[in-house]
């Protein structure tokens, strides 16, 4: 038997951590009496008059840590409801782990209306002691008229405060984002069941509603912009649900988005029509030969046995092969997010149906309206991505769709600036551009002999390397993702040069120079030092200006007399400055870590150069290059976190709009004094939000190791 789950410290009921992300999808956990949901997690639909299968059994033989099931239809059924009330939800349906119910607006949506109050039926899923409950909201069906939708959004926003009220704090409360297909109207309705309050009681959880009509008529493209505009105005401290979506061929795209709860009927309602879920599909088992799908639960059978079966016992199997199915699908999902390629699965399963292949395409393509929110909300996606990341880049006709491929693209496009000094230490503008095509990763190797002998040539030229994904400079042949591309490189033509990448060379401060294409030549070749460490040193800039928004003067300045120290194989592994260890490139992404002396001399940097420009109440170098972003800390965290521990959300006072999840940042106190450096897991709204989980990964405390420092965490 499974060990009953522990129920989390009082304080922390309702509470919700990000763990892990990638953009969007995060892996999770949200606090509750009956243990800790690690999500995104599917909560089966159990109805207690129908049990397909056993609670019990979803929580010994599934693993599925919560399950939902439905107030109304217990509160009608006058023994059940007895029952619940004198031994509480748990124990009527023996399932140890979380409980959450819904409030009977779907009932209300299929029969159309129902005899309970707003109050009566939250106070009842009070009594029968739920962990999460659900306010009886308004269902906005897609046919309503836009005026049926406003009055659906309304009510349910004015019935937001009584449910508040009466839950009192004893249950967690879902908020439910109505809106139909209208954007504006989803995103005004996320944004006032976000802000309702009652006391200092808010909802814990958002599901999307009114969208079970989109999934079955497979309307995948609108159901996606109804998650993608509601989740516009969606608070990141709070897990956001999809009501009723079951279908793991769902789960990718839907994850991708921000999805963090699903809960569904779908795996015993598709079992009692004998169809099969995949990840790819449903299959009808009907005149089925071989499974096209697996698990241990059909492996023992053939189609044909399990068509001969009383309807019980296979509608039994099928709804055990797709729980199966199901949490395979979830897990895959969780461990794409922690190795960052659950865009790269979203995209692979859009091919699973003509409908998600739109829905996907609209995501890329469709945004062609930048004040939609749906279109807001993919921006928000991309900010919040890491665009450095280890994994290798699968071509795809996709791949620049990839959100974090995004993001570094146009990091690159508004970070970076050609040098104004070279190897032969002359200054002023470039003369020419070399645009270096048909070599594979790495380029230091297959196209550095050509390159150097071209900077030999004419000192004051820029090499650009025609990638997949676009130009990248050589001083960052190394960084991810451009120089992670799995797949054949091909040839393209001359023309691409100067058609398509027009737009970029113009970006780049490049529109009006010359522009060269060239070829690696095998050749020998003898190392050039003052070309390398000249490349080395562009490559210390520009990344310090990419990656943490430092400006190229500044990083000039800083990087100055620099010595690096390097492995076997000659790559640099350390920089140091006077003495001190300054920084260290990443050898698997080709990021920077910082050192704590570099910490400090761009925080002194900052200081001392002259601001030009005002974001929030901080005065910044300019928009481009903002500087460093920081984190302004709560003086009660400042001993802990200057002596090397990990910022913690909830210690936050301010974090700097141009952070960027999974780079380099600045731990401040009030006064901008250092406190430490590190990597940030969060985003800036994240940081204002959120109230439990690691904000700042600390790489060193910047305050001394003395006694008075030790003394003040000890205390
Ligand atoms: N179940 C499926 N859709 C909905 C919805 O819109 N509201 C509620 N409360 N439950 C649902």
């Amino acid at each position: 038997m499974k060990p009953s789950p522990v129920p989390c410290r009082p304080q922390d009921l309702g509470k919700f951590e990000i763990v892990q992300r990638d953009g969007a999808a995060r892996l999770g956990r949200l606090f509750t009496n009956h243990g800790i949901l690690e999500t995104p997690a599917l909560l089966p639909v159990v109805n207690p008059n129908i049990l397909t299968i056993e609670p019990r059994s979803l929580w010994e033989d599934f693993g599925f840590k919560a399950l939902i099931t439905n107030s109304y239809v217990i509160w009608k059924h006058e023994k059940l409801r007895d029952r619940a009330v004198n031994e509480g939800i748990h124990e009527l349906l023996d399932f140890p782990g979380v409980v959450m119910t819904d409030s009977g607006t779907f009932q209300s949506y299929v029969y159309g209306d129902i005899d309970v109050s707003v109050e009566e039926i939250v106070k009842f899923q009070c009594d029968i002691g739920v962990d999460i409950g659900t306010m009886l909201d308004v269902f906005g069906r897609p046919d309503m008229t836009r005026e049926e939708i406003e009055e659906a959004v309304q009510l349910t926003a004015e019935r937001a405060k009584p449910s508040l009220k009466a839950a009192d704090s004893r249950i967690m409360l879902n908020g439910p984002v109505q809106g139909g297909l209208h954007q504006d109207l989803r995103a005004q309705s996320a944004k006032m069941m976000a802000q309702s309050t009652s006391g200092h009681n808010g909802f814990s959880v958002h599901p999307i509603g009114g969208i079970v009509p989109l999934m079955e008529s497979q309307r995948y493209r609108e159901l996606i912009q109804a998650i993608l505009s509601s989740s516009s105005n969606l608070p990141a401290n709070r897990p956001m649900h999809i009501f009723g979506c079951g279908h793991p061929m769902l789960f990718p795209m839907c994850i991708a988005v921000g999805a963090d709860l699903f809960d569904s009927a779908a795996y015993a309602l598709f079992a009692k029509d004998g169809r099969l879920l995949s990840e790819e599909g449903t299959h009808r088992i009907e005149s089925m030969k071989e499974w096209p799908t697996h698990s241990t639960h059909i492996s023992g059978h053939t189609p044909e046995q399990v068509r001969s079966m009383s309807k019980p016992d296979r509608t039994r199997l099928l709804a055990m092969h797709n729980l199966e199915v199901t949490q395979r699908e979830l897990a895959r999902c969780r461990e794409a997010v922690r190795s960052g390629s659950i865009w790269s699965l979203a995209e692979r399963r859009s091919h699973s149906s003509p409908y998600l292949r739109e829905a996907f395409l609209e995501i890329i393509n469709g945004q062609s309206d930048p004040e939609q929110p749906s279109s807001i909300r993919m921006q928000s996606i991309i900010r919040s991505t890491d665009p450095v990341r280890p994994s290798s880049e699968p071509l795809s006709d996709d791949i620049l769709s990839r959100p974090h491929i995004i993001h570094a693209k146009s990091l690159l496009l508004q970070r970076w600036r050609p040098p104004g000094s070279w190897h032969d230490g002359s200054t002023g503008p470039p003369s020419r551009v070399i645009v270096m095509k048909d070599g594979n990763p790495p380029w230091r190797t297959s196209q550095w002999p050509t390159v150097q002998r071209a900077l030999a040539e004419d000192p004051r030229t820029v090499v650009l390397i025609d990638t997949q994904i676009g130009l990248v400079p050589f001083s960052l042949e190394d960084l991810s993702p451009w120089c992670r591309i799995e797949g054949s490189f091909g040839q393209k033509t001359e023309d691409a040069v100067a058609g398509h990448y027009a737009a970029d060379l113009e970006t780049m401060g490049l529109g009006a120079v010359p522009v060269l294409v060239m070829r690696p030549e095998d050749a020998e070749h003898e190392q050039n030092k003052s070309i390398s460490d000249w490349m080395e040193r562009c490559s210390l800039v520009d990344k310090l200006a990419v990656l943490c928004g430092v400006s190229p003067t500044i990083g000039c300045e800083i990087t100055n007399g620099v010595r690096i120290r390097r492995s076997n194989t000659n790559r640099p592994v350390n920089v140091y400055r006077d003495e001190a260890h300054f920084l260290s490139p990443r050898l698997n992404d080709g990021g920077i870590s910082l050192a704590l002396e570099g910490a400090r001399a761009i925080h002194n940097s900052m200081k001392l150069g002259e601001a030009s420009d005002v974001v929030g109440e901080r005065k910044i170098m300019n928009r481009d290059h903002p500087g460093i972003p920081r984190v302004t800390i709560h003086p009660d965290a400042v001993p802990y976190v200057g002596a090397g521990r990990n910022v913690m959300h909830g210690f936050i006072l301010k974090a700097d709009p141009w952070i960027i999840v999974g780079q380099p940042c600045l731990v401040v106190d009030s006064d901008d004094n250092l406190i430490a450096h590190g990597i940030s897991n969060a985003t800036s709204d994240e940081m204002e939000l959120m109230l439990k989980g690691v904000a700042v990964k600390v790489r060193d405390g910047a305050l001394p190791k003395d006694g008075a420092n030790n003394a003040a965490i000890d205390s």
